[in-house]
């Protein structure tokens, strides 16, 4: 089988292109990703002389080249994670969302549309998304309780997007179920609560506060530090998509998430205990470093994800507890520091573009 995985140079798409490589060698792993800012080859390293990988340097909006991909590769399936994918960015910049998430879905799909031409048997395109769709939840129980509200995301909640970001992956949802409803298109989508782990854009909150206890930074929390998020490790979510792509049911949506919901104030200062003890400081050291700051925009209260389908119908469970998960998670960004550092400068960036050209 010839599998296209775009953003995989990325956070969560490096550890699926890993995954799919070492576990499936009778695969090829064919890996599209434009490098931008969020891309990095350091991500990948460790495999990328494998024989049945190759790298790709391209943007998923280049319509000639993806129907040169799907012919040149003879394509069968689809891991579609190349994303816009930061909140805060998207407030700022919404047409770059709405150019890579949602005409760069459709792209995809009609490259893949075209070249199945209707041959299905044996085809799949698997789009990831995120539980951000489905809009927020109430924090207080009985507020979310039915008939006020859904207690927990669930596959039938109703998309309620509030972000830019968001709002451009409701829309390739929606692209995605529309070519399995219009053309047959055997695909899959899979909603997923807030990832954590090794090789994540120091932008988001957890490798953010990681690396500014490390340097002695302001650690901002947007408003009072009170919203949820359900987090799950990342290798967990790279588990489940392996499980969903080979035994998912084309036309469904799976949710993904482990339970392991917290406010953002308790996760800042389980860091500031976790990387403080690692780093031999005292306890408490980094905590004059919290310094909460003016709310997002549209800031979602709660996310909470009920994952109890693809448990019963897939049998995929969460391997990873959030006590091991992050400890191991902290040890890696401080064994990590130069991978920090080039992420953090943009180093990496201008080798790339002289290597495979400009983006
Ligand atoms: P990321 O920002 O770390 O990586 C995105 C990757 O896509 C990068 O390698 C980037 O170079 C590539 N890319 C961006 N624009 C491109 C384009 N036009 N053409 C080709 N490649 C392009 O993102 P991530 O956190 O790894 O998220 C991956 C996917 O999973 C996204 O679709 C995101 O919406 C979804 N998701 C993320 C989370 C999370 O917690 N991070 C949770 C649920 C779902
Ligand atoms: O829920 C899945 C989503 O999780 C994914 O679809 C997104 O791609 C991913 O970025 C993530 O979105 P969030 O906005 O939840 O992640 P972020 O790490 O940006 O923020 C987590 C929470 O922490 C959120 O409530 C905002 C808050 N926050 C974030 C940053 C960067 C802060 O309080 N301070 C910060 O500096």
């Amino acid at each position: 089988m010839n599998v296209l995985i775009s953003g995989g140079a990325g956070f969560i798409g490096s550890h699926v292109v890993r995954r799919f490589v070492r576990a499936y060698p009778q695969y090829r792993i064919i890996n599209l990703d434009a490098l931008t800012y969020a891309g990095n080859l350091e991500n990948l390293r460790d495999i990328e002389d494998a024989p049945n990988y190759t790298f790709v340097r391209g943007d998923i909006c280049d319509f000639d080249l993806l129907c040169r991909l799907m012919a040149q590769y003879a394509i069968d399936a689809v891991i579609h994670l190349a994303a816009e994918s930061h909140v805060d960015r998207s407030i700022k910049d919404p047409f770059t969302f709405a150019r890579t998430n949602v005409m760069g879905t459709l792209s995809l799909l009609e490259a893949a549309r075209r070249y199945w031409n209707g041959r299905w048997q044996g085809k799949l395109f698997y789009h990831i998304s995120t539980d951000e769709v489905y809009g927020s939840l109430a924090l207080d129980a009985a507020a979310a309780a039915p008939p006020f509200g859904p207690e927990l995301f669930c596959e039938k909640t109703p998309y309620a997007p509030h972000s830019p970001y968001s709002a451009s992956k409701a829309s390739a949802d929606h692209f995605v179920r529309a070519y399995h409803d219009t053309y047959g298109m055997p695909t899959l989508v899979t909603n997923c609560s807030n990832n954590y782990g090794p090789y994540q854009f120091p932008e988001k909150l957890i490798p953010l506060c990681i690396n500014n206890i490390r340097l002695g930074k302001p650690l901002p929390i947007y408003g009072k530090g009170e919203n949820v998020r359900d987090w799950l490790h990342v290798e967990d979510h790279a588990g489940a998509i392996d499980a969903i792509f080979h035994r998912g049911l084309p036309g469904e949506t799976y949710n993904i998430g482990a339970d392991n919901e917290w406010k953002n104030r308790d996760i800042v200062h389980l860091l500031i205990r976790t990387t403080d003890r690692l780093l031999g400081r005292p306890c408490g050291a980094s905590i004059p470093l919290i310094t909460y700051v003016e709310d997002r925009a549209g800031h979602d209260l709660r996310y909470a994800i009920d994952s109890s389908k693809l448990q019963r119908e897939i049998g995929w469970a969460p391997a990873y507890t959030f006590e091991t998960g992050i400890e191991m998670t902290v040890r890696w960004y401080l064994e990590n520091q130069p991978w920090l550092d080039a992420v953090t400068s943009g180093a990496y960036m201008s080798y790339y573009d002289d290597m495979y050209g400009k983006h």
